[in-house]
């Protein structure tokens, strides 16, 4: 039999498929049904210490390959955010699906108060949002930006809840694998890789930004390349547990994600976009047909096999692309 089941810092999903943060975990009920829909464990939105408006609309777009939003991190604070995931809690305990609590603050105090917070719901696990890019905060930069800010948040997170806490990252920095050092030696039980990449789109009828933030968080399939580097660049760096997210849609991304060393693979717009609720059942058949198909028992025997491997190889659905030259072109000399 095909066993599909990881372990995540000391909680055990039936299936490595992890609702990602922002998508359906704004209330109990989206938890839950991304549960009953075979979810392996499923992320809240992210709340801060106190409530947030967000940013006015449009605040997300569906460019058709995949999304840019901007959210601003709409949440009713922690307290209240509490409740709700103590309500998620007890419609997914019966299923046996770990809940993921996620926080963000601006400050290194807020992450302590908000972990405190959102402890006494007792979720699974406590997602520490060290990296989103839409709002800007007193702090002035995202603690996912440097070592020791990234540290800092990470040490105050785990010194005030008992609960294991996964640190998610941002890929825009210089080297994602410093950071992830830093938080591993600060104490984080996993790590959560990765948040969305800043970008912008605008109209070209009216030269305006898309969205009323400006700028937004990149994410779906343009994001899946820059997710495995990243996922092989973190789970290259540090020992503890890796949720790769970032672009997955299928069982062959997910099979992907696995291969540059995720232990568990994280679903967010390929829900939010394409295939809802169903994209998790999909992609668990996808995934076991394929390990079924080559007489692979368990998900160890796929992970990390990227680190193994020397050199390209060609992959089916791709194609390598020469650029024919351009007439007249010389190399510059300098
Ligand atoms: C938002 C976006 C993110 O990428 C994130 O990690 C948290 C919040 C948002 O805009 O709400």
């Amino acid at each position: 039999m095909t066993d599909l089941s990881v372990i995540v810092a000391g909680v055990r999903f039936a299936n490595p498929l992890v609702l990602a943060s922002g998508i359906w975990g704004t209330t109990p009920e989206l938890l839950e049904r991304a549960a009953r829909a075979g979810a392996g464990a499923v992320t809240a939105k992210t709340c801060t210490p106190a409530p947030r408006a967000g940013h006015r609309n449009p605040t997300a777009v569906d460019w058709g390959h995949g999304l840019l939003n901007a959210m601003g991190l709409p949440n009713p604070g922690a307290d209240e955010e509490t409740a709700l995931l103590a309500e998620a809690r007890r419609r997914l305990a019966p299923l046996g699906v770990p809940l993921i609590a996620s926080i963000a603050a601006d400050s290194v105090d807020g992450f302590a108060e908000a972990a405190a917070a959102v402890s006494r719901a007792r979720p699974d696990l406590i997602e520490v949002n060290i990296s989103c890019p839409n709002v800007a905060d007193s702090h002035g930069e995202m603690f996912a930006a440097s070592p020791r800010a990234a540290a800092q948040a990470t040490r105050a997170a785990k010194g005030a809840t008992a609960i294991p806490c996964l640190v998610k990252l941002s890929p825009q920095v210089y080297d994602i694998a410093a950071i992830a050092r830093a938080v591993a030696e600060a104490g984080a039980d996993g790590i959560t890789a990765i948040n969305t990449l800043a970008g912008m789109l605008v109209d070209a009828e009216t030269g305006l930004p898309v969205l009323a933030n400006r700028t937004g968080g990149i994410s779906g399939p343009a994001l899946k390349p820059l997710a495995l580097r990243c996922v092989y660049e973190v789970s290259a760096a540090v020992g503890i547990p890796v949720i790769g997210t970032g672009g997955v849609a299928s069982g062959l991304d997910a099979i992907e994600m696995l291969s540059v060393g995720a232990t568990a693979v994280g679903v967010g717009t390929a829900v939010a976009v394409s295939s809802g609720d169903g994209a998790f059942a999909r992609i668990v058949d996808e995934l076991g047909g394929w390990m079924l198909a080559r007489g692979i028992e368990h998900l160890d025997e796929l992970r990390g096999r990227a680190h193994r491997a020397r050199g390209g190889t060609a992959v089916p659905g791709t194609r390598e692309t020469r650029l024919p030259p351009v007439p007249g072109w010389r190399p510059h000399e300098g």
